[in-house]
């Protein structure tokens, strides 16, 4: 009965060069290679010029491209609204548009789902039935 995985033959898995270190460069080698390329002072991200809107009449300090929901979850604020039902204080669940559950008011227009919101100068959003920012 043959093995179920086999060790590799002289010149399998292990590069083109038939032995450790040669042929094929390793992910580790390539690694190093693109630290080295890239070495210098960097940051780690450019970020654009920060913006300001406001969540409940606080004004807030955010980077265009972030989302509402991304720039509420980084200020701590998990409730952006009551469940209808039961008055639930609800939050961003999927982050990524299906659950609606983070359905805020922005500039006076209800039900606008924050996780897919992106964030612009002198916007208004409102947390319906919800304080918060805790940290404006
Ligand atoms: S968090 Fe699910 S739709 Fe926004």
């Amino acid at each position: 009965m043959p093995a179920r995985h086999p060790a590799p033959g002289p010149r399998e898995g292990r590069g083109a060069g038939g032995r450790a270190g040669g042929g094929v460069p390793s992910g580790f080698k390539v690694f190093l290679k693109l630290k080295k390329q890239t070495a210098g002072p960097r940051r780690l991200t450019d970020r654009p010029e920060p913006l300001t809107f406001t969540v409940n009449g606080q004004e807030v300090v955010a980077y265009q491209g972030e989302t509402v929901g991304a720039v509420l979850a980084a200020l701590g604020q998990r409730a952006v609204r009551l469940s209808e039902k039961y008055g639930a204080p609800r939050g961003l669940f999927c982050g990524m548009g299906v659950c609606q559950e983070c359905r805020v008011t922005v500039d006076g227009v209800s039900n606008v789902r924050a996780c897919m919101t992106p964030v612009s100068l002198g916007m208004r959003v409102e947390l319906p039935g919800v304080e918060g920012p805790p940290h404006g």
